[in-house]
């Protein structure tokens, strides 16, 4: 399969430029580096069934929560929202996705947390997740695993953060510019997180679900980006990823109507080209098919009696890293 357009083709940032002239030189491929040893979690916290080689335990969780699951899920989800803004800050060129993974780590076990990536089981014969963040840059959509690549100047990065604590899972991820990034990247990443809040203002009671694809696809598309199908936001819990799916386009068979009560994630990754998946052979690490960049944010949210509340907000709101987009 072509990855990247030959030299005299066009673009794929839709400048009409051939490639060599454009952004051949300044945006070479990501490549998988090397990855350092699984670090280890005290005895003394709470683990999920996956830790330590064990398997996803799956059991039919009610979709409506009890007030009392709701209360841990406030608590976790806004540990994992701070901890996202805090990994935000080590964002910068020369920074390798090793160490913020493991400021991660330390992060997690300093709040008595999990986390929740660490050893999650990978389907069909995949190794487990070896680390306890995803690290998605540049083309790269989802489940990068961080490695001893250092950022660099231009570089848009993806720090995907979910813990596990008070026996729930709370999950965020971010798009983090690296030093001075270019316009089409910033646009991509500004339409991105305009994409989740416009998701999330559709999330109501009384309405069916495809209602947040609807609103998520047209944000996109009307921007000439495109919507990735192949992953999708998932109802969350006492497990990491229940039976619930929440897709970010269009979606006219899911129709359920959401009840106050229900959690899930909204998530969508967005491509400055072709929105379709290439899985590197480790499995996990998902890139754009033409390698154009993308980008992705994602909350947890809560379906409330008037609306919803996103359980994903920061101790210090302002703090949340698209507050200065
Ligand atoms: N946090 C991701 C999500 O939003 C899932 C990561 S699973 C891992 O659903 F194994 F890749 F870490
Ligand atoms: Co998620
Ligand atoms: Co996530």
């Amino acid at each position: 399969m072509r990855v990247l357009p030959k030299a005299n083709e066009l673009c794929w940032c839709g400048s009409g430029k051939k490639y060599k002239r454009c952004h051949k030189e300044t945006m070479e491929p990501v490549h998988a580096g090397r990855v350092s040893p699984r670090l280890p979690v005290p005895d003394t916290i709470d683990k999920p069934t996956w830790a330590d080689g064990g398997r996803i335990e799956r059991w039919d969780e009610p979709r409506v929560k009890s007030p009392e699951v709701i209360e841990r899920m406030r608590r976790t989800c806004r540990e994992a929202a701070d901890t996202l803004a805090f990994l935000g800050t080590l964002c910068q060129p020369g920074v390798t996705t090793d160490e913020i993974d493991r400021a991660c780590h330390n992060e997690c076990l300093r709040r008595n947390s999990y986390p929740s990536p660490l050893e999650y089981p990978g389907g069909g014969g995949v190794a487990p997740f070896p680390k306890s963040l995803c690290t998605s840059v540049n083309e790269v959509i989802c489940h990068g695993i961080p490695d001893d690549r250092p950022l660099a100047d231009g570089d848009i990065v993806n720090l995907d953060v979910t813990l596990f604590k008070e026996g729930v899972h709370g999950d965020t991820n971010a798009t983090f510019f690296v030093g001075e990034v270019d316009d089409l990247s910033r646009r991509l990443t500004v339409v991105t997180r305009d994409c989740l809040l416009r998701g999330i203002d559709a999330a109501k009671p009384g309405r069916p679900l495809n209602e947040i694809g609807r609103a998520i696809q047209s944000c996109a598309e009307t921007q000439g980006f495109g919507v990735v199908r192949d992953f999708v936001g998932h109802g969350i819990g006492e497990q990491f990823h229940t039976e619930l799916q929440v897709c970010h386009y269009y979606h006219p068979r899911l129709n359920d109507v959401l009840e106050p009560g229900m959690t899930f994630t909204i998530e969508p990754m967005i491509t400055a080209g072709s929105w379709r998946v290439r899985l590197w052979t480790d499995g996990w690490t998902a890139v754009t098919a033409d390698s154009s960049r993308t980008a992705q944010f994602e909350h947890t949210i809560l379906i409330t009696d008037d609306g919803n509340e996103i359980l994903t907000t920061p101790t210090d709101p302002s703090s949340h890293p698209y507050w200065s987009l």
